[in-house]
């Protein structure tokens, strides 16, 4: 085995991913097979998770299981963690990855964003976590969990309004830092990922307006937004065993966006 194998080789474990049926999920899900890790895809559009499933097990040769889910559904969340670990054998990994991200006023926020955007973006995945840590813990081998927030967990916004989403997220971080404390000692490792802005079809809508780009750019020391690709690395390293020693953090993929 190679020195890269050995550090961030995920031959023989199991990973579950959230949100695995477009953008984000489905780079982390790729990125997990990629290092020998079979996989739980859990999103509601079922035929996009079969084809995500499909195209993980020609490119990888490990296994993909899609699996359809509303992960607000409780009963069918906690069912779809059983039918997860059963079919796969264990779950080492999650990838608390779903997400929603309404803008518009606070006041509007109110009326029609807060509760959706606080039960899947924070609830469902203390939900998750807790399925996933049973799961672990059934296995006697500990795990990883990661958690995606976002730069507006710790951070304002001036061009989006998105007070139900920095709130959820902002409670995403601090959840993080809370689990990895309490969980230690069953070996299980929590932490979080907090991105700038990527292409996805949760940001699609809002890049086409104006010159939205160009001001993300400027707000950014990179002077531009992310790339595809530029997320997985960090997702592979806590998920590996190169990241054994790291709980609790919040590491920023942001371009520098929180720096300044
Ligand atoms: N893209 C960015 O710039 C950016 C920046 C910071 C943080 N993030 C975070 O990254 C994560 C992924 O976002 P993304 O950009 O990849 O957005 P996306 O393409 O819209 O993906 C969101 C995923 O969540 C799933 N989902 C939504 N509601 C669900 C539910 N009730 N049950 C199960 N799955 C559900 C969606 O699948 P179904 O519709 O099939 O259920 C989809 O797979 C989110 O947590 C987001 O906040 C993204």
């Amino acid at each position: 085995m190679s020195k890269a194998d050995e550090l961030f080789g995920l031959g023989g474990k199991v990973a579950v991913v959230t949100g695995a049926s477009s953008g984000l999920g489905i780079e982390f899900a790729r990125v997990f097979a990629a290092a020998g890790a079979n996989v739980a895809l859990m999103a509601r559009r079922e035929d996009r998770l079969r084809e995500t499933a499909a195209a993980i097990e020609k490119d990888f040769g490990v296994t993909a299981l899609p699996v359809a889910v509303d992960i607000c559904d409780r009963a069918a969340c906690k069912q779809a963690f059983e039918q997860a670990d059963k079919s796969l054998g264990r779950i080492d990994i999650l990838m608390n990855n779903a997400g929603i991200s309404p803008t518009g006023r606070a006041e509007k926020q109110w009326e029609e964003g807060w509760d959706a955007t606080l039960e899947l973006n924070l609830t469902a995945l203390f939900q998750c976590s807790l399925l996933a840590a049973e799961a672990m813990d059934r296995g006697g081998h500990g795990g990883r969990i990661i958690n995606i927030a976002s730069i507006f967990g710790h951070q304002g916004s001036s061009l989006f309004r998105v007070s139900s989403y920095a709130a959820s997220k902002g409670g995403v971080e601090n959840l993080t830092r809370q689990l990895a404390v309490e969980w230690a000692p069953r070996n299980i490792t929590v932490n979080a990922i907090a991105p700038a802005w990527f292409p996805s079809e949760m940001t699609g809508g809002s890049l086409d307006k104006g010159d939205i780009v160009q001001k993300m750019g400027s707000a950014t020391p990179l002077g531009r937004m992310g790339r595809a690709g530029e997320l997985e690395t960090a997702a592979l390293f806590l998920a590996s065993p190169a990241s054994s020693y790291v709980t609790g953090a919040v590491i920023p993929v942001d371009g520098g966006y929180s720096v300044w």
